[in-house]
């Protein structure tokens, strides 16, 4: 389409139609203050914040699109007092006391009274007390802050896809609400935490980050989430001069998940409360006693020829390399896992799909950011969904169609009628596999169990049960150590936790976990994300990176 001719304060532009005066005047460094607009959101036009004049007509430029002989001014006294005004009546329509506020100095309200010069109240402030809902494990609510933007409402449905956030009643006695308007730590809200993420004051705040700092008092480290495979872009925010997390936003720029994530990624990590393994142990006719790491180095270089390696898929791919260098094809996976049916759609691909079928995993509970897009689709654009599972799955009561995993012959005979299929499928055994095979009108996406299980796949890593005189276990999911015939070997276990499996172990080695260590793992996708090293270890851990590079005989500098 041809461009069109509008005039700009007083100067003739030529833009692309389709565009909105918002977006026409951001490109020419026209400043517009806005409040309900959010960028990666929908634009409503709720605020009316970022009115300008076309022709004498006050027009919100967030919603309204470009048109041929537009005269727009942004900055006649019309303008200027019609924006004061409307700032003027939000801070009046609850309880906008910024001195007690949590996110003072960083809320979108309180920068708009600053940019407009208020010094006052110009009406009389609203008596009225409203709730603050501190029902949920991880987010308050606090309804006074709350200036009904909307945004929480439209980033839970549109983009984080659980549609738990409404509204109830109108004008002056809207309210959000959970659900049909239950306490939110009730309420179906899964804590992907979007809500406070968008939130442009403190009406929606994250708990245990409240108080901690504020955005510019953090580095903000862009990386990957590594507690599941889908690996999902975050933006940590490490306090200034200080060794911990504030928090953990979604990265909106992330080309894996656009800013969605899910409860782990953005909250479980920062609430770790399990008990860490540290220091360096041996076990002796009287129990462990400590070692140094120099002599846990000449143990483990003596017995690294009569040994075998066992790895798991939480390991970084610069990890297993070590590992592999050291036992050459005497590394085997710990956890048994084959991929069945290879991944043949990206995650930006799985949107916009007509037919959704899920196997064996209930999406609010893992693979959050899959789940986000499989729900944005079947509850925002009505596409199908079949559910097959073995056991209660939460996401049965959106879809059309539910099968028990034994009567997947008759699911199948429904999904070879669909075009346009997805399958997302997880733990399956070998006749469902042959099953699955079948399906010719299907994309899949194999959801892994451990974070890098690509990585182990990559590396030609595959799970074996045998033994040797020295066994060499690294990882954090120890589950398989159940399994394997160890009880004549001499057991050496890296591992970040303790675990019910540990006692088996004659060297106990405590090794960096989570932001304390930094690597690559392949996403279920196969993309090569890397995580970044945010904290000092602050526990007396061993940087297994760096502890097997010293066994190979590599100087490297200990981070
Ligand atoms: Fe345009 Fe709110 S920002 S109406």
């Amino acid at each position: 389409m041809e461009n069109i001719k509008i005039k700009v304060n007083g100067s003739e532009v030529e833009v692309s139609p389709g565009k909105t005066v918002l977006q026409v005047l951001s490109e020419l460094g026209i400043h517009v203050p806005v409040l309900c607009h959010y960028e990666p959101l929908m634009p409503q036009g709720s605020c009316r914040l970022c009115v300008v004049e076309d022709r004498g007509v006050l027009k919100t430029a967030c919603t309204t699109p470009v048109e041929p002989n537009m005269d727009i001014k942004t900055d006649t006294p019309n303008v200027i007092n019609s924006r004061k005004l409307v700032l003027q009546l939000l801070f009046t329509e609850r309880n906008h006391y910024c001195m007690y506020c949590e996110v003072t100095g960083e809320c979108e309200l309180q920068d708009l009274g600053y940019e407009f010069g208020l010094d006052h109240f110009e009406f009389p402030t609203y008596e009225r007390k409203f709730p603050v809902d501190n029902s949920h494990p991880f987010i308050i609510m606090d309804h006074n802050r709350c200036v009904l933007c909307r945004r929480c409402v439209r980033a839970c449905s549109e983009i984080a896809g659980h549609f738990v956030l409404g509204e109830m009643e109108r004008g002056i006695d809207t309210m959000i609400i959970a659900d049909m308007d239950i306490p939110l730590g009730k309420s179906s809200c899964v804590s992907c935490g979007l809500c406070a993420q968008v939130c442009p004051t403190g009406a929606i705040i994250d708990k245990r980050s409240a108080y901690l700092g504020r955005e510019v008092q953090s580095d903000v480290i862009y990386t990957n989430c590594d507690l599941c495979p889908v690996g999902c872009g975050i933006e940590v925010y490490k306090k200034k001069g200080a060794n911990f997390i504030v928090k953990i936003y979604g990265d909106w720029n992330s080309d894996v998940s656009q800013g969605v994530l899910c409860k782990v990624g953005r909250y479980l990590s920062l609430y770790d409360e399990k008990k860490r393994l540290t220091g360096i142990r041996v076990k002796d006719d009287f129990g462990y006693r400590k070692i140094s790491e120099d002599q846990l180095i000449k143990l483990v270089k003596d017995k690294i020829d009569k040994g075998i390696a066992y790895v798991d898929g939480t390991l970084f791919n610069e990890e297993l390399e070590l590992i592999k260098e050291l036992f050459k094809d005497k590394v085997y996976a710990l956890n048994p896992e084959e991929i069945p049916i290879s991944s043949n759609i990206t995650l930006n691909d799985l949107d916009n799909r007509n037919f959704y079928v899920v196997i064996g995993t209930d999406l609010n509970r893992e693979y959050g950011t899959v789940g986000s897009i499989v729900k944005r689709n079947v509850i925002g654009n009505k596409a199908k969904l079949m559910v097959i599972d073995k056991e209660f799955n939460s996401l049965a009561k959106l879809a059309d169609y539910v099968f028990n995993i034994k009567d997947m012959s008759m699911a199948l005979e429904i999904i070879k009628k669909q075009d346009d299929v997805v399958v997302i499928y997880k733990d399956i055994n070998s006749d469902e596999i042959k099953l699955l095979s079948s399906l010719t009108n299907a994309k899949f996406l194999y959801l892994p169990k451990e974070t890098n299980s690509l990585g182990l796949q990559k590396l030609g890593i595959k799970h074996n049960n045998i033994t040797a005189e020295y066994v060499f276990v690294f990882g954090k999911n120890l589950e398989g150590l159940k399994n394997l015939n160890i009880k004549d070997s001499t057991v050496f276990v890296f591992t970040p936790y303790e675990n019910d499996e540990i006692h088996k172990a004659t060297v106990l080695v405590g090794i960096s976990n989570g932001f304390e260590r930094e690597g690559t793992f392949y996403n279920l996708e196969g993309k090569k994300l890397k995580r970044e090293k945010v904290l000092r270890p602050t526990y007396d851990t061993v940087d297994l990176k760096t502890f097997l590079s010293q066994i190979l005989g590599r100087a490297e500098k200990v981070s």
